[in-house]
């Protein structure tokens, strides 16, 4: 569907006004307002990274390899939870109470009006990535800021998201490393770790997990553009 389409479709209020905005380069979903994912819809604005379709392969995966590996109940935290989309599809999927974090408090308001239009049960926590945890999980679940600052990307990505969002140091590697040196003392035993990652990034996140975990199974994982898109470590 073309954004033309797709706004004359979901879109509610001043077409011709909606039509202007189009033109001037902000995004369809942040016109509309909300965007589905996995079947669930979810608001919103420029406070929040819209979903992408590889955030919904990475959550799929992960119900399949949570029901797989582990028994209910599943202790699941959502880092970087931006609008919500992961954490709270993972709740109202598993059927479980999810933990989630932002350093965004722009964002974590658009996450909680999210978990209440769709009926989850997600507690959120303002912070940086795992710091204001004080529990141990069985799965961490990420899609952090990966896009290194001197990367090319779509100028309406660069020019409506924030870029809070996207970037991060260290060609893009800052988070998984921030995340994999600290995570130890917040995991149980047996864990699972789920990221979704930069397409070239996939072998450098496999050794900083080595480097960190030591004895731990990593798997990288393509998308359906048949790049690698996903990392999972299992221990
Ligand atoms: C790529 S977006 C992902 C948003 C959402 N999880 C999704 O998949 O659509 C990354 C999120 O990480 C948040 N973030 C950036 N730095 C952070 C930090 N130090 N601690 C926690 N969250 C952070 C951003 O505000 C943003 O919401």
């Amino acid at each position: 569907m073309s954004d033309i389409e797709y706004l004359k479709k979901y879109y509610s209020g001043d077409i011709d006004n909606a039509l202007k905005l189009l033109e001037s380069g902000v995004p369809v979903q942040y016109i509309v307002g909300n965007v589905d994912f996995y079947g669930y819809n979810f608001l919103v604005n420029k406070n929040v990274l819209i979903p992408r379709f590889e955030t919904e392969e990475l959550v799929d995966r992960t119900i399949k390899y949570v029901q797989k590996f582990f028994n209910n109940p599943v202790r699941i935290v959502d880092l970087g939870c931006g609008s919500g989309c992961i954490s709270i599809t993972l709740s109202k999927e598993l059927g479980l109470t999810v933990d989630a974090v932002d350093i965004s408090s722009d964002a974590l308001d658009v996450a909680r009006e999210n978990c209440i239009k769709n009926n989850a049960s997600v507690n959120f926590y303002l912070g940086n990535m795992l710091e204001p945890l004080h529990d141990r999980y069985d799965v961490i679940i990420s899609n952090p800021p990966y896009i290194s600052y001197d990367e090319e990307i779509d100028e309406i990505v660069k020019k409506n998201e924030p870029s809070l969002a996207l970037y991060a140091d260290n060609d893009g590697l800052y988070f998984y490393e921030e995340i994999l040196k600290n995570c130890k003392k917040y995991l149980n035993d047996r864990f699972m770790i789920a990221f979704e990652i930069g397409c070239t990034q996939g072998d450098k996140i496999k050794n900083i997990a080595l480097k960190y975990l030591g004895d731990v199974s990593v798997s990288v994982e393509k998308d359906l553009s048949d790049r690698d898109r996903f990392v999972f470590i299992f221990n």
